[in-house]
């Protein structure tokens, strides 16, 4: 791989900006100041720095979002602002969302490059369990969460699956899911003639959203997040 293309896809900055960068003597390679971008490189040998810093070659990136209400959970849009344009990275080309959030809905937007981990998430056979803490019009009655638990009609060929409750309030709870169907939790909260006025993803599988991120930042998973998020929850 050449040594520009390297750097940018490790996050470092555009390609320009490397070739620059290189150009400027910030880059070594294997202990020996490197000027030319089109110098080769085998990523899996060559140790590679820049500002005297060892850039460790990572195939696959994986990010969390805390993704704010009125952002849509997309790479263009021609009225909202999308989830990527809150990226401030250089190399967003092959990077995809790993399951969307409504425009009004806030919390955990995993978004990666792996395509594998991806299929694997959303696989409806997997059964990946999402958390969300909810908030409904009306307090939440024991049948309610009965109704929740065992199943429910929302419109669908099949009622949904066997979900969990954990109450927080007479208001809100956490709701955790096995599915990802189209404004799946507001449709079991109409199901139950209850209406969902706040909704926030808070966990996917075993990985939970990092609540020291503001809405609207991000940052990238530590390798035993990357962990989490294949444990069952
Ligand atoms: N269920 C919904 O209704 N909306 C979301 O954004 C996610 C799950």
């Amino acid at each position: 791989m050449r040594l520009d293309k390297f750097l940018s896809n490790q996050g470092i900055a555009s390609r320009s900006q490397v070739k620059e960068y290189i150009r400027k003597g910030r880059v070594i390679v294997n202990e020996q100041l490197v000027k030319t971008s089109d110098q080769q490189i085998d990523e899996s040998k060559d140790r590679i720095y820049f500002d005297g810093e060892l850039i460790l070659y990572q195939k696959n990136i994986y990010i969390m979002l805390n993704k704010p209400q009125g952002v849509v959970s997309a790479t263009m849009d021609n009225v909202h602002k999308t989830a990527f344009d809150l990226l401030k990275i250089a190399n967003k080309k092959d990077l995809f969302i790993v399951g969307r959030l409504d425009l009004d809905t806030e919390g955990l937007l995993l978004i990666t490059n792996d395509g594998e981990l991806s299929h694997n998430l959303l696989s409806p056979k997997r059964h990946v369990s999402k958390t969300y803490q909810v908030i409904v019009e009306q307090p939440i009655t024991k049948e309610q969460i009965q109704k929740l638990e065992a199943g429910l009609d929302i419109g669908e060929e099949k009622l949904t699956l066997p979900a969990r409750v954990q109450p927080i309030s007479e208001n809100e709870f956490y709701l955790s899911i096995v599915e990802g169907k189209f404004h799946q939790v507001k449709r079991m909260l109409q199901a139950v003639d209850n209406q969902v006025v706040f909704l926030k993803r808070v966990a996917i599988a075993g990985l939970k959203l990092d609540e020291t991120l503001e809405v609207g930042e991000y940052r990238e998973l530590t390798k035993d997040e990357y962990f989490q998020l294949t444990e069952r929850e």
